[in-house]
């Protein structure tokens, strides 16, 4: 798992110098148009994980919004959820020559050999949303994103809390993508919480892959394994109002008889917070597009930035819910 995506707060380092360019090095060569010339538009190919969120839909809309406010020339691919896909995309932005290339990795192994390959092209690669978890930092300029683990820890701190006069807690945990860094992270920091406290056991864990249908198809079955659980932790919204579904069609109240915890804080989970059927959101930012562009034109023009970019998040409870929905842009 990811060490080197933890660890470089503070850190600033040239994208020029990660990859081994000069400030004005062989991507200034690109047909991409963006050389030597001035006013020539910078060229970015985006290779997106797909659309299987509403978080996902959201954070495609910043990433595509940004690029035109900022005009930046964007080259955008929807992998579909699939790794190979993603790969194929990134070897024909290699191809084109495009001035930089971001991606959100829909895992987090496997990815050394098309790095590699960006590197050696000297084209400067920034990781936005997830990690991956190579050994070689020097293979990416950044990575821009949340803090997943942060986000399971404030998942399980709630459930604490909220449990404090329990004396037994069946927990059924609903997995992002397996091998992605948000299902790693989120598990990994929700047990980290709730492993100091016997009472709580993780009664049942399986991937939804983070969509509406598998939380819904994932709850079906496990409502008959076990029906006694008293709380569903999903890694994400959409996952969370498949469950719903499930509770409802099964004859219980979700948020009473079940109660649920999210990530991610769209609109449609909101609403289900704002409606008690969700208990607790913890917040995870799409609107990185602004942020992207600005590291892209930083990179081109051969300036530091940071290592790790954090985003900044909250949580939310059904008042606060209610409170946010209105301005909510997603
Ligand atoms: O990588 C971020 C995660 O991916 C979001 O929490 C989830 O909704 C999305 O599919």
């Amino acid at each position: 798992m990811g060490l080197t995506r933890r660890g470089f707060l503070g850190a600033t380092v040239s994208a020029a110098a990660l990859m081994g360019l000069s400030a004005c090095g062989g991507v200034d060569s690109a047909p991409g148009g963006s050389g030597g010339g001035g006013d020539a538009k910078i060229v970015l190919g985006f290779a997106q994980v797909g659309a299987e969120s509403g978080w996902r839909t959201a954070n495609t809309k910043s990433v595509q919004d940004a690029a035109k406010d900022a005009g930046i020339d964007l080259k955008f691919s929807d992998a579909q959820q699939k790794q190979e896909n993603q790969i194929k995309a990134i070897r024909s932005y290699i191809q084109q020559k495009v001035d930089v290339i971001a991606f959100s990795p829909v895992v987090e192994s496997g990815w050394d050999t098309v790095l590699k390959e960006a590197k050696t092209a000297n084209i400067p690669v920034v990781l936005t949303d997830r990690a991956v978890d190579s050994a070689d930092d020097s293979l990416y300029v950044t990575f821009l994103g949340s803090d997943f683990v942060a986000e399971g820890k404030k998942a399980g701190d709630w459930v604490v809390k909220e449990f404090a006069d329990a004396s037994t807690v069946k927990i059924a945990q609903l997995e992002g993508t397996t091998g992605s860094a948000p299902a790693i992270d989120r598990a990994e920091g929700f047990a980290d919480v709730i492993k100091a406290d016997p009472k709580f056991t993780i009664v049942a864990s399986q991937t939804g892959d983070f969509t509406r249908a598998g939380g819904k198809q994932v709850t079906e079955a496990l409502l008959k394994s076990n029906p006694d659980i008293n709380l569903i932790y999903a890694h994400n919204d959409d996952m969370g109002l498949g469950a719903i579904e499930a509770i409802e069609a099964a004859g219980k109240v979700p948020g009473q008889d079940i109660k649920l915890v999210t990530v991610d804080a769209v609109k449609d989970g909101m609403t289900a917070l704002s409606e008690g059927k969700i208990n607790f959101i913890v917040e995870c930012s799409p609107l990185l597009g602004p942020q992207l562009m600005d590291v892209v034109k930083k990179v081109k023009a051969g300036e530091s930035v940071e290592k790790r970019i954090l985003t900044e998040e909250t949580t939310f409870t059904p008042e606060q819910a209610k409170e946010a929905l209105p301005s909510r842009q997603y």
